[in-house]
Protein backbone atom coordinates (compact mmCIF):
# COMPACT_ATOMS: atom_id res chain seq x y z
CA UNK A 1 0.00 0.00 0.00
CA UNK A 2 1.25 3.48 -0.96
CA UNK A 3 2.19 5.67 2.41
CA UNK A 4 -0.11 8.18 3.46
CA UNK A 5 -0.23 11.71 2.93
CA UNK A 6 -1.84 13.69 5.97
CA UNK A 7 -2.53 17.21 4.90
CA UNK A 8 -3.16 19.60 8.04
CA UNK A 9 -4.36 23.39 7.25
CA UNK A 10 -5.30 25.94 9.08
CA UNK A 11 -4.95 30.03 10.20
CA UNK A 12 -1.77 31.20 12.11
CA UNK A 13 -1.32 29.86 15.99
CA UNK A 14 -4.32 27.15 15.27
CA UNK A 15 -1.63 24.23 16.89
CA UNK A 16 -1.44 22.94 13.01
CA UNK A 17 1.80 22.24 13.74
CA UNK A 18 2.31 20.56 17.20
CA UNK A 19 -0.56 18.28 16.11
CA UNK A 20 2.02 17.80 12.94
CA UNK A 21 4.89 16.87 14.72
CA UNK A 22 2.66 14.57 17.02
CA UNK A 23 0.49 12.93 14.47
CA UNK A 24 3.94 11.95 11.93
CA UNK A 25 5.31 10.14 14.91
CA UNK A 26 2.41 8.52 15.91
CA UNK A 27 2.52 7.20 12.40
CA UNK A 28 5.98 6.50 11.50
CA UNK A 29 5.79 9.33 8.86
CA UNK A 30 8.09 12.50 7.81
CA UNK A 31 7.11 15.83 8.37
CA UNK A 32 7.51 18.99 6.35
CA UNK A 33 5.97 22.18 8.10
CA UNK A 34 5.51 24.11 4.65
CA UNK A 35 5.84 27.65 6.14
CA UNK A 36 9.60 27.29 6.91
CA UNK A 37 9.98 27.40 3.05
CA UNK A 38 7.95 30.67 3.01
CA UNK A 39 9.07 31.99 6.02
CA UNK A 40 13.29 31.23 4.28
CA UNK A 41 12.20 33.04 1.23
CA UNK A 42 10.67 36.34 3.22
CA UNK A 43 14.23 36.24 5.30
CA UNK A 44 16.23 35.98 2.29
CA UNK A 45 14.27 38.68 0.99
CA UNK A 46 14.84 40.79 4.08
CA UNK A 47 18.95 39.59 4.09
CA UNK A 48 19.28 41.15 0.59
CA UNK A 49 17.47 44.01 1.79
CA UNK A 50 14.67 43.49 -0.85
CA UNK A 51 10.88 44.49 -0.46
CA UNK A 52 8.66 41.26 0.49
CA UNK A 53 6.17 42.39 -1.50
CA UNK A 54 7.66 42.94 -4.80
CA UNK A 55 7.19 39.78 -6.87
CA UNK A 56 10.65 39.66 -8.87
CA UNK A 57 12.49 39.18 -5.69
CA UNK A 58 10.68 37.00 -4.10
CA UNK A 59 10.72 34.65 -7.01
CA UNK A 60 14.65 35.04 -7.51
CA UNK A 61 14.62 34.15 -2.76
CA UNK A 62 12.31 31.09 -3.92
CA UNK A 63 14.64 29.78 -7.19
CA UNK A 64 17.51 30.11 -4.83
CA UNK A 65 16.38 28.45 -2.09
CA UNK A 66 18.19 25.44 -0.63
CA UNK A 67 16.93 22.92 2.46
CA UNK A 68 19.65 23.98 4.37
CA UNK A 69 17.85 27.70 4.86
CA UNK A 70 14.85 25.91 6.17
CA UNK A 71 16.86 25.26 9.36
CA UNK A 72 17.89 28.54 10.22
CA UNK A 73 16.92 29.66 13.94
CA UNK A 74 15.83 33.25 12.60
CA UNK A 75 12.81 32.25 11.05
CA UNK A 76 10.18 33.25 13.54
CA UNK A 77 9.10 36.62 14.66
CA UNK A 78 6.70 39.66 13.78
CA UNK A 79 9.14 40.26 10.77
CA UNK A 80 9.54 37.39 8.92
CA UNK A 81 6.08 36.40 9.92
CA UNK A 82 4.77 39.30 7.69
CA UNK A 83 7.77 38.83 4.70
CA UNK A 84 6.46 35.13 4.53
CA UNK A 85 2.77 35.98 4.26
CA UNK A 86 3.87 38.78 1.41
CA UNK A 87 6.15 36.38 -0.32
CA UNK A 88 3.43 33.73 -0.31
CA UNK A 89 0.96 35.58 -2.08
CA UNK A 90 3.18 35.80 -5.29
CA UNK A 91 2.27 33.36 -7.55
CA UNK A 92 5.89 32.32 -9.01
CA UNK A 93 6.85 31.35 -5.34
CA UNK A 94 4.29 29.40 -4.65
CA UNK A 95 4.95 27.63 -7.87
CA UNK A 96 8.96 27.17 -7.16
CA UNK A 97 8.42 25.50 -4.09
CA UNK A 98 5.76 23.03 -5.40
CA UNK A 99 8.25 20.53 -6.15
CA UNK A 100 10.07 20.60 -3.11
CA UNK A 101 6.85 20.04 -1.33
CA UNK A 102 5.10 17.23 -3.26
CA UNK A 103 8.65 15.64 -3.84
CA UNK A 104 9.24 15.54 0.19
CA UNK A 105 6.49 12.88 0.15
CA UNK A 106 7.10 10.58 -2.61
CA UNK A 107 9.23 8.09 -1.26
CA UNK A 108 7.67 7.36 2.29
CA UNK A 109 4.11 9.53 2.66
CA UNK A 110 4.60 12.46 4.98
CA UNK A 111 2.51 14.92 7.19
CA UNK A 112 2.74 18.18 5.79
CA UNK A 113 1.30 21.66 7.72
CA UNK A 114 0.49 24.92 6.21
CA UNK A 115 -2.93 26.57 4.43
CA UNK A 116 -2.94 24.88 1.00
CA UNK A 117 -1.90 21.50 1.70
CA UNK A 118 -5.70 19.69 0.82
CA UNK A 119 -6.58 22.01 -1.65
CA UNK A 120 -3.15 22.58 -3.99
CA UNK A 121 -0.21 20.64 -2.87
CA UNK A 122 -2.16 17.29 -2.37
CA UNK A 123 -5.52 17.14 -3.47
CA UNK A 124 -5.70 13.86 -3.22
CA UNK A 125 -4.04 13.56 0.13
CA UNK A 126 -5.81 9.95 1.96
CA UNK A 127 -6.56 12.54 4.98
CA UNK A 128 -7.18 16.13 5.51
CA UNK A 129 -7.70 17.85 8.32
CA UNK A 130 -8.32 22.18 8.93
CA UNK A 131 -7.11 23.25 12.10
CA UNK A 132 -8.52 26.37 13.35
CA UNK A 133 -9.24 28.28 16.62
CA UNK A 134 -10.42 31.67 17.42
CA UNK A 135 -8.56 34.51 17.02
CA UNK A 136 -8.45 35.18 20.58
CA UNK A 137 -7.07 31.73 21.39
CA UNK A 138 -4.78 31.99 18.97
CA UNK A 139 -3.52 35.02 19.35
CA UNK A 140 -2.81 34.38 23.02
CA UNK A 141 -0.91 31.29 22.23
CA UNK A 142 1.34 33.52 20.19
CA UNK A 143 1.91 36.04 22.48
CA UNK A 144 2.87 33.23 25.20
CA UNK A 145 5.15 31.80 22.56
CA UNK A 146 6.64 35.09 22.03
CA UNK A 147 7.15 35.62 25.87
CA UNK A 148 8.29 32.47 26.71
CA UNK A 149 11.41 33.22 23.72
CA UNK A 150 12.25 36.09 25.59
CA UNK A 151 10.47 39.51 23.65
CA UNK A 152 7.27 41.14 25.28
CA UNK A 153 4.73 42.34 22.97
CA UNK A 154 1.33 43.06 24.24
CA UNK A 155 -1.55 40.43 23.71
CA UNK A 156 -3.41 43.53 21.41
CA UNK A 157 -0.46 43.81 18.88
CA UNK A 158 0.20 40.04 18.52
CA UNK A 159 -3.52 39.52 17.96
CA UNK A 160 -3.58 42.92 15.36
CA UNK A 161 -0.32 41.41 13.36
CA UNK A 162 -2.13 37.84 13.32
CA UNK A 163 -5.65 39.59 11.92
CA UNK A 164 -3.81 41.43 9.21
CA UNK A 165 -1.91 37.70 8.34
CA UNK A 166 -4.83 35.86 8.13
CA UNK A 167 -6.26 38.14 6.12
CA UNK A 168 -4.22 38.44 3.59
CA UNK A 169 -3.67 34.77 3.41
CA UNK A 170 -7.69 34.21 2.84
CA UNK A 171 -7.95 36.54 0.62
CA UNK A 172 -4.75 36.49 -1.90
CA UNK A 173 -5.73 35.35 -5.78
CA UNK A 174 -3.48 32.26 -5.29
CA UNK A 175 -3.57 29.67 -3.40
CA UNK A 176 -5.76 31.28 -0.59
CA UNK A 177 -6.24 29.89 3.13
CA UNK A 178 -9.93 27.88 2.86
CA UNK A 179 -10.79 23.94 4.60
CA UNK A 180 -11.05 21.95 1.49
CA UNK A 181 -14.33 20.57 0.59
CA UNK A 182 -13.66 16.77 2.23
CA UNK A 183 -11.31 18.48 5.36
CA UNK A 184 -12.29 17.45 8.59
CA UNK A 185 -12.84 20.54 10.68
CA UNK A 186 -11.13 20.53 14.09
CA UNK A 187 -11.38 23.63 16.04
CA UNK A 188 -9.19 23.39 19.26
CA UNK A 189 -10.48 26.66 20.77
CA UNK A 190 -11.06 24.56 23.90
CA UNK A 191 -8.63 21.99 23.35
CA UNK A 192 -5.34 21.87 25.41
CA UNK A 193 -2.81 20.11 23.15
CA UNK A 194 -3.36 16.38 24.03
CA UNK A 195 -6.99 16.75 23.22
CA UNK A 196 -6.35 18.38 20.40
CA UNK A 197 -3.89 15.51 19.95
CA UNK A 198 -6.12 12.22 20.25
CA UNK A 199 -9.32 13.72 18.36
CA UNK A 200 -6.95 14.62 15.33
CA UNK A 201 -5.48 10.86 15.69
CA UNK A 202 -9.29 9.57 15.67
CA UNK A 203 -10.20 11.57 12.78
CA UNK A 204 -6.88 10.14 10.90
CA UNK A 205 -7.10 6.56 11.82
CA UNK A 206 -10.72 6.96 11.00
CA UNK A 207 -9.95 8.11 7.44
CA UNK A 208 -7.22 5.49 7.23
CA UNK A 209 -9.19 2.55 7.95
CA UNK A 210 -12.47 3.68 5.90
CA UNK A 211 -12.67 1.00 2.73
O1 LIG B 1 3.34 29.31 12.42
P1 LIG B 1 2.29 30.15 11.74
O2 LIG B 1 0.99 29.43 11.66
O3 LIG B 1 2.19 31.52 12.30
O4 LIG B 1 2.78 30.41 10.25
P2 LIG B 1 3.44 29.42 9.22
O5 LIG B 1 2.63 28.18 9.08
O6 LIG B 1 4.88 29.26 9.54
O7 LIG B 1 3.28 30.24 7.83
C1 LIG B 1 3.85 31.51 7.65
C2 LIG B 1 3.20 32.14 6.42
O8 LIG B 1 3.56 31.37 5.27
C3 LIG B 1 1.68 32.15 6.43
O9 LIG B 1 1.14 33.34 6.99
C4 LIG B 1 1.32 32.03 4.95
O10 LIG B 1 1.25 33.29 4.34
C5 LIG B 1 2.48 31.29 4.35
N1 LIG B 1 2.19 29.88 4.04
C6 LIG B 1 1.50 29.60 2.88
O11 LIG B 1 1.09 30.51 2.17
N2 LIG B 1 1.28 28.31 2.50
C7 LIG B 1 1.71 27.30 3.25
N3 LIG B 1 1.49 26.05 2.84
C8 LIG B 1 2.37 27.55 4.47
C9 LIG B 1 2.59 28.87 4.86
Amino acid sequence: MKPPVIAIDGPAAAGKGTLARRLAAALDLPYLDTGLLYRAVGRRVLDGGGDPADGAAAAAAAAALTPAELTRRDLRGPEVDRAASLVAAQPLVRARLLDFQRGFATERGAVLDGRDIGTVVFPAAAVKLFVTASLAARAERRWRERRAGGTAPTLSAVEAEMAARDALDAARAVSPLRPAPDAVLLDTTTLDPDAAFAQALAAVRARLDAP
